[in-house]
Protein backbone atom coordinates (compact mmCIF):
# COMPACT_ATOMS: atom_id res chain seq x y z
CA UNK A 1 0.00 0.00 0.00
CA UNK A 2 1.41 3.61 -1.13
CA UNK A 3 0.40 6.64 1.59
CA UNK A 4 0.33 10.10 -0.28
CA UNK A 5 -0.06 13.23 1.96
CA UNK A 6 -0.80 16.89 -0.01
CA UNK A 7 -3.02 14.20 -2.46
CA UNK A 8 -5.44 17.46 -2.69
CA UNK A 9 -3.34 19.67 -3.99
CA UNK A 10 -1.44 20.33 -7.17
CA UNK A 11 1.45 18.30 -7.25
CA UNK A 12 -0.15 15.72 -5.18
CA UNK A 13 -3.36 14.84 -7.67
CA UNK A 14 -1.38 14.93 -11.15
CA UNK A 15 0.76 12.10 -8.72
CA UNK A 16 -2.31 10.24 -7.21
CA UNK A 17 -3.50 10.41 -11.06
CA UNK A 18 0.16 8.89 -12.35
CA UNK A 19 0.06 5.90 -9.27
CA UNK A 20 -3.41 5.21 -10.11
CA UNK A 21 -2.79 4.65 -14.35
CA UNK A 22 -0.20 2.55 -13.05
CA UNK A 23 -2.34 0.32 -11.14
CA UNK A 24 -1.16 0.92 -7.32
CA UNK A 25 -3.42 0.74 -4.09
CA UNK A 26 -3.51 3.83 -2.76
CA UNK A 27 -4.18 5.56 0.51
CA UNK A 28 -4.36 9.34 0.34
CA UNK A 29 -4.63 11.85 3.65
CA UNK A 30 -6.77 14.53 3.56
CA UNK A 31 -8.07 17.25 6.25
CA UNK A 32 -11.83 17.11 7.12
CA UNK A 33 -12.08 20.30 5.17
CA UNK A 34 -9.99 19.00 2.05
CA UNK A 35 -12.11 19.76 -1.26
CA UNK A 36 -11.63 16.37 -3.81
CA UNK A 37 -14.30 17.92 -6.47
CA UNK A 38 -10.99 19.42 -8.92
CA UNK A 39 -9.29 16.11 -8.50
CA UNK A 40 -11.95 14.14 -9.73
CA UNK A 41 -12.48 16.45 -12.67
CA UNK A 42 -8.65 15.79 -13.36
CA UNK A 43 -8.60 12.49 -13.47
CA UNK A 44 -11.18 12.39 -16.17
CA UNK A 45 -9.27 15.49 -17.67
CA UNK A 46 -6.46 12.97 -18.50
CA UNK A 47 -8.01 9.67 -19.09
CA UNK A 48 -11.79 10.34 -20.65
CA UNK A 49 -12.40 6.70 -19.92
CA UNK A 50 -11.40 5.80 -16.72
CA UNK A 51 -10.34 8.55 -14.52
CA UNK A 52 -13.82 8.30 -12.50
CA UNK A 53 -13.02 4.77 -12.39
CA UNK A 54 -9.29 5.32 -11.10
CA UNK A 55 -10.20 7.99 -8.89
CA UNK A 56 -13.05 5.90 -7.30
CA UNK A 57 -10.17 3.26 -6.14
CA UNK A 58 -8.33 5.88 -4.03
CA UNK A 59 -8.81 4.96 -0.77
CA UNK A 60 -9.09 8.97 1.82
CA UNK A 61 -8.54 8.81 5.09
CA UNK A 62 -9.19 12.03 7.13
CA UNK A 63 -5.63 13.21 8.70
CA UNK A 64 -3.75 15.94 9.16
CA UNK A 65 0.28 16.06 8.99
CA UNK A 66 -0.03 17.65 12.47
CA UNK A 67 -1.94 15.04 14.11
CA UNK A 68 0.21 11.75 14.99
CA UNK A 69 -2.85 9.78 15.95
CA UNK A 70 -4.11 10.25 12.54
CA UNK A 71 -0.69 9.61 10.74
CA UNK A 72 -0.31 6.59 12.98
CA UNK A 73 -3.95 5.40 11.36
CA UNK A 74 -3.43 6.19 8.03
CA UNK A 75 0.20 4.71 7.83
CA UNK A 76 -1.33 1.02 8.82
CA UNK A 77 0.06 -1.19 6.80
CA UNK A 78 2.11 1.00 4.12
CA UNK A 79 5.27 0.49 3.03
CA UNK A 80 5.81 3.32 0.17
CA UNK A 81 5.43 7.27 1.14
CA UNK A 82 5.11 10.29 -0.91
CA UNK A 83 5.22 13.45 1.02
CA UNK A 84 3.46 16.38 -0.70
CA UNK A 85 1.84 18.09 2.12
CA UNK A 86 2.73 21.65 2.83
CA UNK A 87 2.33 25.21 2.85
CA UNK A 88 3.07 26.96 -0.07
CA UNK A 89 2.93 30.63 0.80
CA UNK A 90 4.67 34.31 0.66
CA UNK A 91 2.03 36.11 2.79
CA UNK A 92 3.44 37.38 6.13
CA UNK A 93 0.05 36.17 8.23
CA UNK A 94 0.77 31.99 7.01
CA UNK A 95 4.50 32.36 8.63
CA UNK A 96 3.33 30.50 11.37
CA UNK A 97 1.43 27.99 10.29
CA UNK A 98 3.92 27.47 7.16
CA UNK A 99 6.49 26.85 9.58
CA UNK A 100 4.73 24.03 11.50
CA UNK A 101 3.00 22.35 8.77
CA UNK A 102 6.30 21.92 6.92
CA UNK A 103 8.63 21.43 9.65
CA UNK A 104 6.98 20.01 12.31
CA UNK A 105 4.41 18.47 10.24
CA UNK A 106 7.58 16.19 7.98
CA UNK A 107 9.05 15.69 11.20
CA UNK A 108 5.94 13.86 12.33
CA UNK A 109 5.85 12.12 8.83
CA UNK A 110 9.55 11.02 9.24
CA UNK A 111 8.81 9.43 12.72
CA UNK A 112 5.41 7.69 12.07
CA UNK A 113 7.60 6.49 9.16
CA UNK A 114 10.84 5.25 10.75
CA UNK A 115 8.30 3.34 13.28
CA UNK A 116 5.95 1.80 10.84
CA UNK A 117 9.91 0.35 8.78
CA UNK A 118 9.05 2.16 5.68
CA UNK A 119 10.45 0.62 2.59
CA UNK A 120 10.84 4.07 0.67
CA UNK A 121 9.95 7.86 1.38
CA UNK A 122 9.75 9.90 -1.55
CA UNK A 123 9.52 13.38 0.01
CA UNK A 124 8.65 16.66 -2.13
CA UNK A 125 10.95 19.41 -1.24
CA UNK A 126 11.46 22.26 -3.47
CA UNK A 127 14.26 24.23 -5.33
CA UNK A 128 13.69 26.80 -2.81
CA UNK A 129 15.37 24.62 0.08
CA UNK A 130 18.73 24.73 -1.85
CA UNK A 131 19.02 28.26 -0.83
CA UNK A 132 20.43 31.34 -2.96
CA UNK A 133 23.91 30.56 -4.84
CA UNK A 134 26.31 33.38 -6.04
CA UNK A 135 24.65 35.55 -8.89
CA UNK A 136 24.92 34.09 -12.17
CA UNK A 137 25.87 30.80 -11.06
CA UNK A 138 23.47 27.47 -11.75
CA UNK A 139 21.83 25.96 -9.28
CA UNK A 140 22.67 22.38 -8.58
CA UNK A 141 21.72 19.80 -5.98
CA UNK A 142 25.60 20.66 -4.44
CA UNK A 143 24.05 24.02 -3.42
CA UNK A 144 25.04 24.31 0.10
CA UNK A 145 22.38 25.76 1.97
CA UNK A 146 23.36 30.14 3.48
CA UNK A 147 22.01 31.93 5.97
CA UNK A 148 20.64 34.97 4.13
CA UNK A 149 18.13 37.95 4.28
CA UNK A 150 17.17 36.67 0.50
CA UNK A 151 15.89 33.15 1.16
CA UNK A 152 12.03 33.22 1.89
CA UNK A 153 10.11 32.33 5.03
CA UNK A 154 8.70 29.56 2.57
CA UNK A 155 12.13 28.84 1.83
CA UNK A 156 13.43 28.67 4.97
CA UNK A 157 10.56 25.81 5.95
CA UNK A 158 11.17 24.24 3.06
CA UNK A 159 14.36 23.97 4.56
CA UNK A 160 13.58 23.00 7.59
CA UNK A 161 11.66 19.73 6.41
CA UNK A 162 14.30 18.57 4.14
CA UNK A 163 16.81 18.40 7.01
CA UNK A 164 14.04 16.76 8.71
CA UNK A 165 14.03 14.04 6.15
CA UNK A 166 17.26 13.80 5.81
CA UNK A 167 17.96 13.34 9.77
CA UNK A 168 15.83 10.70 9.30
CA UNK A 169 17.44 8.79 6.40
CA UNK A 170 20.71 9.24 9.07
CA UNK A 171 18.53 6.99 11.33
CA UNK A 172 17.92 4.62 8.42
CA UNK A 173 14.59 5.62 6.12
CA UNK A 174 15.50 5.50 2.53
CA UNK A 175 14.67 8.34 0.91
CA UNK A 176 14.73 10.12 -1.81
CA UNK A 177 14.23 13.98 -2.69
CA UNK A 178 12.77 16.18 -5.68
CA UNK A 179 13.18 19.66 -5.68
CA UNK A 180 11.44 20.79 -8.05
CA UNK A 181 11.22 24.36 -9.44
CA UNK A 182 7.89 26.01 -10.20
CA UNK A 183 5.18 23.46 -10.85
CA UNK A 184 2.81 24.34 -13.85
CA UNK A 185 -0.32 22.88 -13.80
CA UNK A 186 -4.13 22.67 -13.63
CA UNK A 187 -4.63 23.20 -9.93
CA UNK A 188 -6.83 25.30 -7.59
CA UNK A 189 -5.93 28.70 -8.66
CA UNK A 190 -6.34 30.39 -5.41
CA UNK A 191 -3.57 28.42 -3.87
CA UNK A 192 0.32 27.86 -4.59
CA UNK A 193 1.63 28.43 -8.28
CA UNK A 194 -1.50 27.51 -9.82
CA UNK A 195 -2.52 31.00 -8.75
CA UNK A 196 0.12 32.35 -12.21
CA UNK A 197 -2.32 31.18 -14.65
CA UNK A 198 -5.44 32.96 -12.90
CA UNK A 199 -3.63 36.40 -12.76
CA UNK A 200 -2.65 36.15 -16.24
CA UNK A 201 -6.52 35.32 -17.28
CA UNK A 202 -7.76 37.90 -15.13
CA UNK A 203 -6.03 40.49 -17.59
CA UNK A 204 -2.33 41.16 -15.50
CA UNK A 205 -0.84 44.02 -16.76
CA UNK A 206 2.77 43.91 -15.53
CA UNK A 207 4.97 41.55 -15.40
CA UNK A 208 8.64 41.41 -13.47
CA UNK A 209 12.11 40.80 -14.53
CA UNK A 210 12.41 37.79 -13.08
CA UNK A 211 13.73 34.76 -14.39
CA UNK A 212 13.26 31.40 -12.75
CA UNK A 213 13.05 27.43 -13.37
CA UNK A 214 9.57 26.03 -13.89
CA UNK A 215 8.29 22.43 -14.58
CA UNK A 216 5.18 20.21 -15.78
CA UNK A 217 3.12 18.70 -13.17
CA UNK A 218 2.76 15.51 -14.90
CA UNK A 219 6.57 15.08 -15.42
CA UNK A 220 7.15 15.68 -11.49
CA UNK A 221 4.62 12.94 -10.80
CA UNK A 222 6.03 10.90 -13.09
CA UNK A 223 9.37 11.10 -12.02
CA UNK A 224 8.76 10.91 -8.43
CA UNK A 225 7.58 7.80 -9.52
CA UNK A 226 10.22 6.71 -11.44
CA UNK A 227 12.76 7.90 -8.42
CA UNK A 228 10.42 5.80 -5.81
CA UNK A 229 10.59 2.42 -8.32
CA UNK A 230 13.74 2.92 -8.52
CA UNK A 231 16.86 1.26 -6.39
CA UNK A 232 18.34 5.17 -5.95
CA UNK A 233 18.11 6.07 -2.35
CA UNK A 234 19.63 9.42 -0.11
CA UNK A 235 19.95 11.70 -3.13
CA UNK A 236 18.13 14.58 -4.03
CA UNK A 237 17.10 16.00 -7.69
CA UNK A 238 16.30 19.15 -9.02
CA UNK A 239 13.16 18.36 -11.09
CA UNK A 240 13.14 21.59 -13.81
CA UNK A 241 12.17 21.58 -17.60
CA UNK A 242 13.38 25.06 -18.96
CA UNK A 243 14.13 28.44 -17.23
CA UNK A 244 11.99 31.04 -18.58
CA UNK A 245 11.64 35.09 -17.68
CA UNK A 246 8.06 35.52 -16.33
CA UNK A 247 7.12 37.56 -19.16
CA UNK A 248 7.89 34.20 -21.38
CA UNK A 249 5.51 32.39 -19.05
CA UNK A 250 2.77 34.70 -19.04
CA UNK A 251 2.88 34.81 -22.97
CA UNK A 252 2.73 30.96 -22.80
CA UNK A 253 -0.12 31.15 -21.12
CA UNK A 254 -1.96 34.15 -22.86
CA UNK A 255 -1.55 32.57 -26.12
CA UNK A 256 -3.43 29.29 -25.23
CA UNK A 257 -6.19 31.21 -23.39
CA UNK A 258 -6.70 33.80 -25.54
CA UNK A 259 -5.97 36.83 -23.32
CA UNK A 260 -3.87 39.31 -24.44
CA UNK A 261 -0.11 39.16 -22.30
CA UNK A 262 1.42 41.34 -19.30
CA UNK A 263 2.54 44.64 -21.48
CA UNK A 264 4.23 46.53 -19.10
CA UNK A 265 7.51 45.44 -17.08
CA UNK A 266 7.70 45.87 -13.32
CA UNK A 267 10.99 46.99 -12.27
CA UNK A 268 12.63 46.70 -9.16
CA UNK A 269 11.21 50.74 -8.38
CA UNK A 270 7.46 49.33 -9.17
CA UNK A 271 7.31 46.41 -7.71
CA UNK A 272 8.64 48.02 -4.14
CA UNK A 273 5.76 50.36 -4.45
CA UNK A 274 3.58 47.69 -5.16
CA UNK A 275 4.04 45.63 -2.36
CA UNK A 276 3.70 48.52 -0.04
CA UNK A 277 0.23 49.65 -1.10
CA UNK A 278 -0.90 46.57 -1.29
CA UNK A 279 0.00 46.27 2.74
CA UNK A 280 -1.72 49.48 3.05
CA UNK A 281 -4.86 48.22 1.46
CA UNK A 282 -5.06 44.56 2.76
CA UNK A 283 -4.48 46.89 6.45
CA UNK A 284 -8.07 49.08 5.45
CA UNK A 285 -9.45 46.87 3.60
CA UNK A 286 -9.41 43.45 5.98
CA UNK A 287 -8.34 41.78 2.67
CA UNK A 288 -5.80 39.44 2.01
CA UNK A 289 -2.71 41.34 0.07
CA UNK A 290 -2.54 40.36 -3.70
CA UNK A 291 1.04 40.88 -2.97
CA UNK A 292 4.04 40.39 -0.66
CA UNK A 293 7.01 41.88 -0.03
CA UNK A 294 8.54 38.30 -0.67
CA UNK A 295 6.58 37.66 -3.82
CA UNK A 296 7.41 41.18 -5.12
CA UNK A 297 11.32 40.68 -4.72
CA UNK A 298 11.60 37.47 -5.48
CA UNK A 299 9.43 37.92 -8.79
CA UNK A 300 12.42 39.88 -9.76
CA UNK A 301 15.49 37.71 -9.22
CA UNK A 302 17.20 35.81 -12.07
CA UNK A 303 17.19 32.12 -11.02
CA UNK A 304 18.87 29.04 -13.67
CA UNK A 305 18.41 25.55 -12.56
CA UNK A 306 20.59 22.52 -13.91
CA UNK A 307 18.58 19.09 -14.57
CA UNK A 308 21.59 16.92 -15.65
CA UNK A 309 21.26 14.88 -12.69
CA UNK A 310 17.60 13.42 -12.85
CA UNK A 311 18.25 13.68 -17.15
CA UNK A 312 21.40 11.00 -16.28
CA UNK A 313 19.88 8.90 -13.46
CA UNK A 314 16.23 8.27 -14.70
CA UNK A 315 16.80 8.90 -18.45
CA UNK A 316 14.23 11.04 -18.56
CA UNK A 317 13.30 13.78 -20.88
CA UNK A 318 10.67 17.26 -20.05
CA UNK A 319 7.49 18.19 -21.64
CA UNK A 320 8.35 22.03 -22.56
CA UNK A 321 6.48 24.62 -20.57
CA UNK A 322 4.74 25.38 -23.89
CA UNK A 323 2.92 22.26 -23.52
CA UNK A 324 2.39 22.57 -19.29
CA UNK A 325 0.99 25.91 -20.01
CA UNK A 326 -1.71 24.73 -22.90
CA UNK A 327 -2.21 22.14 -20.76
CA UNK A 328 -3.52 24.09 -18.09
CA UNK A 329 -5.07 26.64 -20.21
CA UNK A 330 -7.13 24.26 -21.58
CA UNK A 331 -8.52 22.66 -18.85
CA UNK A 332 -9.70 25.65 -17.29
CA UNK A 333 -11.29 26.69 -21.24
CA UNK A 334 -13.25 23.42 -20.34
CA UNK A 335 -14.15 24.25 -16.28
CA UNK A 336 -13.70 28.12 -16.14
CA UNK A 337 -16.24 27.77 -13.07
CA UNK A 338 -12.83 27.33 -10.91
CA UNK A 339 -11.70 30.73 -12.07
CA UNK A 340 -14.93 32.93 -11.42
CA UNK A 341 -13.54 35.62 -8.39
CA UNK A 342 -16.73 34.74 -6.57
CA UNK A 343 -15.93 30.58 -6.67
CA UNK A 344 -15.20 28.98 -3.26
CA UNK A 345 -14.19 25.13 -3.49
CA UNK A 346 -17.05 23.59 -1.79
CA UNK A 347 -15.66 21.54 1.23
N1 LIG B 1 3.63 24.40 -6.76
C1 LIG B 1 4.93 24.63 -6.93
O1 LIG B 1 5.34 25.45 -7.78
C2 LIG B 1 5.94 23.86 -6.16
C3 LIG B 1 7.29 23.96 -6.53
C4 LIG B 1 8.26 23.24 -5.83
C5 LIG B 1 7.88 22.43 -4.79
N2 LIG B 1 6.57 22.35 -4.42
C6 LIG B 1 6.23 21.50 -3.29
O2 LIG B 1 5.27 20.56 -3.72
C7 LIG B 1 4.45 20.19 -2.62
C8 LIG B 1 3.00 20.35 -3.00
O3 LIG B 1 2.77 21.71 -3.38
P1 LIG B 1 1.48 22.11 -4.21
O4 LIG B 1 1.89 23.12 -5.20
O5 LIG B 1 0.78 20.88 -4.67
O6 LIG B 1 0.65 22.85 -3.07
P2 LIG B 1 -0.93 22.97 -2.90
O7 LIG B 1 -1.62 22.85 -4.18
O8 LIG B 1 -1.14 24.20 -2.08
O9 LIG B 1 -1.27 21.70 -2.01
C9 LIG B 1 -0.81 21.58 -0.68
C10 LIG B 1 -1.32 20.27 -0.12
O10 LIG B 1 -0.84 20.14 1.23
C11 LIG B 1 -1.96 19.82 2.05
N3 LIG B 1 -1.75 20.27 3.42
C12 LIG B 1 -1.41 21.52 3.82
N4 LIG B 1 -1.31 21.54 5.16
C13 LIG B 1 -1.60 20.29 5.60
C14 LIG B 1 -1.69 19.69 6.89
N5 LIG B 1 -1.45 20.38 8.01
N6 LIG B 1 -1.99 18.37 6.96
C15 LIG B 1 -2.24 17.66 5.86
N7 LIG B 1 -2.20 18.18 4.60
C16 LIG B 1 -1.89 19.48 4.49
C17 LIG B 1 -3.14 20.49 1.38
O11 LIG B 1 -4.34 19.91 1.85
P3 LIG B 1 -5.75 20.70 1.89
O12 LIG B 1 -6.38 20.43 0.55
O13 LIG B 1 -6.48 20.11 3.00
O14 LIG B 1 -5.44 22.16 2.09
C18 LIG B 1 -2.84 20.17 -0.07
O15 LIG B 1 -3.21 18.85 -0.36
C19 LIG B 1 4.87 21.09 -1.45
O16 LIG B 1 5.76 20.39 -0.64
C20 LIG B 1 5.58 22.24 -2.14
O17 LIG B 1 6.53 22.84 -1.29
C21 LIG B 1 5.59 23.04 -5.09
Amino acid sequence: MILVTGGTGLVGSHLLFELASKGYNIRALKRESSNTELIQRLFSWYDKEKGKELFNRIEWVIGDVLDIVSLQEAFQGVETVYHCAAVVSFMPDDRQIMMKANVDGTANIVNVALTNDIKKFCHCSSVAALGSPQKGNLIEESLVWKTSSTNSWYAISKYGAEREVWRASEEGLPVVIVNPTVVIGPGDPARSSAQLYQSVKNGMKFYTSGVTGFVDARDVAAMMVLLTESDIINRRFILNSEDLSYKELFTLFAKYSGVKPPKYRAGRFLSEMAWRMEKARSFMTGQKPLLSKETARNANIKRYFSNEKIKKALNVQFRPIEEAAENTSLFFGKYPVYLSPDFRMPS
